[in-house]
């Protein structure tokens, strides 16, 4: 026989064997499939995907084969993934999907994200397009050049752009423009474009189609998810808002180039706090001396603890109380800094005096790696103010106490009421000379 025929032969009896093969994987996968469904897991799971890849990498002896097999191995994940996502009838880009009362939305969380967003969500339609004037342009120019017809609005950045007049403004832009129920507005922003531009959408018309695709870390890890939207009123904050869930979430976490060391320590602070209340692998992440590893990994982990108790608490009834921990003081303190400090950091020493004492050391040494605070300067801050606060913030009170949360030991809580002399010493216990 020729070798030319000996090797066609060679080929169609491996490629056979791997057809064979190929079908016992994916009746693997199916199995799979049904034991995620049943636990509510997400059909991606990037990290054992990157694992396995790494591990059969290793098999394919000459250097110049592994690039091919690589993509071989990814093109295996991407039909077992497609299969899975179509037996349970679920996106199969999406790396989860949150259940709310008004149905499931997906989470994309995908660096490049951004040049995708035409094909990840619905913007054949007229887009209202909001983001803040400290958002790069270049993130505004990729989303409008995607949608059919996208009116930009930019806004000042900060919490002052929270506010009912700034809502009412553009309330009259949407009414301008002429956006009709079956258009959709586009938050492109942090925590703030977020809460305003959800609270318009949930407003306009009673109702229209939102998207969140955040650019802050904190809005990536907490914010943009879980449909709670709000304007500040006089000096209470989020005092006027509503529950209006977004219809698919967009994450890029390639946009974070552009943001401050500052706000992605601020967004890290929210990390720390659903390490500690849900995660200890998380926080032993936080505490690896060699750095917590790929920010991804970080945001992933926080999606997915935000779904699972938003999904369990959609309206704060109970549960979703979990991720206030920090917070008790923590707004306190931001209400009395005048808005010299950042909510995140506000939160970091708010959840000191909340764990127990050998925790606090440990999560002093990793807000201190983080570059977040871990005390606050007497002539910073007036204690009597922040007990004010906290005494004004309605949410938190049980009859004359506070409600707080409580952590003994990473990955376990426990509500527990406070009273005003507790939170007091609590307070006095962050103040240094
Ligand atoms: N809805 C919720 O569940 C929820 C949860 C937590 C916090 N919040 C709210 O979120 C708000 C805080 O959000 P935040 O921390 O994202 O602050 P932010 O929205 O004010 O953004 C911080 C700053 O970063 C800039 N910025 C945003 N993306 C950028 C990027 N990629 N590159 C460079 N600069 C960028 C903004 O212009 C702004 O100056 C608060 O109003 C808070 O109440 C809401």
């Amino acid at each position: 026989m020729e070798p030319l025929q000996q090797a066609r032969e060679r080929i169609d009896r491996i490629d056979a064997e791997l057809a064979r093969l190929f079908a016992a994987r994916m009746e693997a996968a199916k199995e799979i499939a049904a034991w995620k469904q049943a636990k509510g897991l997400p059909i991606r799971d990037p990290k054992r995907e990157s694992e396995v890849l790494a591990r059969n990498l290793e098999q394919i002896e000459n250097p110049a084969l592994r690039p091919y097999y690589r993509a071989f191995q990814e093109g295996l994940m991407t039909c077992s993934r497609a299969y899975q996502a179509q037996l349970l009838g679920r996106d199969p880009a999406a790396l989860l999907s949150v259940r709310t009362a008004a149905g499931a939305y997906p989470v994309y969380l995908q660096r490049g994200g951004l040049a995708e967003a035409g094909r990840l969500l619905d913007l054949n339609r007229r887009v209202f397009l909001l983001s803040d004037d400290g958002v790069p342009n270049e993130y505004s120019r990729t989303l409008g050049g995607q949608c059919k017809q996208a009116i930009c609005s930019v806004i000042p950045q900060g919490e002052g752009s929270k506010s009912p007049a700034q809502l009412h403004a553009l309330l009259l832009q949407m009414l301008d423009a002429g956006l009709t129920r079956n258009d959709c507005v586009l938050a492109l922003g942090g925590g703030v474009v977020g809460d305003l531009a959800g609270l318009a959408a949930a407003l306009y018309m009673r109702g229209i189609d939102f998207y969140n695709v955040p650019t802050t870390l904190l809005a990536m890890v907490d914010s943009s998810i879980g449909g709670k939207t709000a304007v500040d009123l006089g000096s209470v904050k989020n005092a006027v808002g509503a529950f209006w869930q977004p219809k698919a979430v967009l994450i890029d976490p390639a946009v974070l180039k552009s943001l401050p060391a500052r706000q992605l320590s601020n967004g890290m602070a929210e990390a720390v706090k659903m390490s500690l209340t849900h995660d200890p692998a998380l926080f032993a992440c936080f505490e690896n001396p060699n750095g917590y590893g790929p920010v991804e990994d970080v945001i992933e982990a926080c999606l997915q603890i935000k779904a699972s108790v938003v999904e369990a608490d959609e309206r704060e009834g109970g549960l979703r109380r979990v991720l206030n921990f920090g917070h008790t003081l923590g707004h306190g303190i931001e209400a009395a800094s005048d808005g010299k400090l950042l909510h995140g950091e506000c939160v970091a020493l708010g959840m000191l005096p909340m764990c127990a004492p050998d925790l606090r050391a440990r999560l002093t040494a990793v807000l201190e790696q983080l570059g977040l605070p871990t005390a606050i300067k007497l002539e910073q801050i007036d204690p009597a103010r922040v007990l004010a606060a906290v005494a004004h913030d309605k949410k938190m009170q049980i009859g004359d106490e506070v409600q707080t949360v409580f952590v003994p030991e990473p990955g376990r809580f426990q509500f527990r009421t406070a009273s005003l002399e507790t939170l007091h010493a609590a307070l006095s216990s962050l103040l240094v000379h």
